[in-house]
């Protein structure tokens, strides 16, 4: 049975190392006999040009039939002055509010062989191995009511809503717990409970379901001390459970753990275990075009799709033990490059991935 993958390449470096993921996919596929069939459609600022939307209805309705969608990223300074309602980051929220991908899965895992690209100290990061599950389709990202409005006093005011329902709470919280039975049974929920209260109630949602799970040892931690933590010493957590915006932010700092942002991929998943698959950096307009960007994110990414939504653990952990090799064997993008490696562009790392398997 052949199974039928969206293609979102996107703006920016999005198009060069969708296309890497891609030939990596082409030789898994052979070799596995997954049968994928892939469909290639726009979304972010190319959408834009083409529809006049960052995301067509049309699109989204083939990617709601697909199997699953692997993205590349979306966004650049050509669409940065649109209003609001059209930018191509509206794309993406959109895409992920319509399919209920509430859950986004954003792996941070050093490669024993990226020890020296990390900024922090080699003993503070090896073996370093976190899972920041994000909420993806809820909080101040989707909290009505929103905008620029204007007071009396003639002057505009910019507003969002902070808001989560105990049922958003709850079905990220238990991802997180499954996710933790499986990993090391350790649970650090990251909130702003000292101030939201939006953050009061996730804290209490999340401590009363972990009476399900007393296996897994959770504790509770406020986002600016785990932003410090982060860094400080990440080896003390597991599994990190966090609302949109705390796992955004949060999810860049640890990538920078591991080496670079170029290596963090994610998979954005709904009740169903179906999902979209992207790196978790953006669009990367400084470099876009030079054929340079780190593919292994993207890759990476394509790997957690096979796992997550096609059930072929065999064929990701192939590809993940490709991305090993190949860093072993001292290929780098500039990202991760560091003395006496051989220095590859986005072509040459995703020609050095297939080789590999
Ligand atoms: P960014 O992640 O695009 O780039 C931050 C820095 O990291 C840049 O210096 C970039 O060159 C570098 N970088 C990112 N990915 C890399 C890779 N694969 N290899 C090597 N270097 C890499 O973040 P930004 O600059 O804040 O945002 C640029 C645009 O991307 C904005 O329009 C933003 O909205 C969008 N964005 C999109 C997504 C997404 O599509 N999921 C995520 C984040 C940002
Ligand atoms: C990400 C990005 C997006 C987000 C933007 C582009 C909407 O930063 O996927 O991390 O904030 O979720
Ligand atoms: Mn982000």
């Amino acid at each position: 049975m052949s199974k039928k993958i969206v293609l979102l390449p996107g703006d920016g470096i999005g198009p060069e190392i969708v296309a890497e993921a891609v030939k990596v996919l082409e030789v898994v596929d052979k070799k596995h006999k997954l049968g994928l069939k892939f469909e290639e459609e726009l979304i972010g600022g190319s959408a834009i040009d083409v529809h006049g939307v960052p995301l067509a209805s049309s699109t989204l309705e083939k990617c709601q039939a697909a199997d699953a969608v692997l993205m590349g990223s979306v966004g650049g300074p050509k669409w940065d002055t649109l209003d609001s309602s059209i930018r191509p980051e509206k794309g993406l929220l959109k895409i992920r509010y319509e399919m209920g991908l509430f859950g986004n899965l954003r792996p941070a895992i050093l490669y024993p062989q990226l020890a020296d690209a990390s900024s922090l100290k080699p003993e503070l990061v090896a073996g370093l191995d976190i899972l920041i599950v994000r909420e993806l389709t809820g909080g101040i990202y989707f909290g009505e009511p929103r905008g620029i409005r204007l007071l009396d006093n003639g002057e505009r005011q910019g507003y969002n809503t902070y808001v989560y329902a105990e049922h958003e709470i709850e079905r990220i919280g238990r991802m997180a717990f499954e996710m933790a039975m499986k990993r090391n049974k350790k649970v650090c929920s990251v909130d702003k409970a000292n101030v939201l209260e939006a953050t009061v109630l996730w804290r209490e949602v999340v401590q009363s379901l972990s009476r399900e799970y007393p296996e897994v040892e959770l504790s509770h931690m406020y986002v600016d001390n785990a932003a410090m933590q982060l860094v400080r010493q990440p080896k003390q957590f597991d599994v990190i459970v966090t609302g949109n915006m705390f796992g955004d932010i949060l999810s860049d700092t640890a990538a920078m753990l591991t080496g670079s942002i170029g290596m963090l991929p994610s998979a954005s998943l709904n009740k169903d275990k179906r999902g979209l698959y992207e790196p978790v950096h953006g669009s990367a307009p400084d470099i876009a075009g030079q054929g340079i960007a780190n593919p292994l994110a993207t890759i990476l990414s394509a790997a957690m799709m096979l796992r997550y939504s096609l059930d072929q653990g065999e064929a990701a952990d192939a590809i993940e033990a490709a991305v090993g090799k190949v860093l072993d064997d001292g290929y780098r993008s500039a990202d991760i490059f560091s003395e006496g490696c051989t220095k590859v562009s986005t072509k040459e790392m995703g020609d050095a991935v297939v080789a590999a398997i």
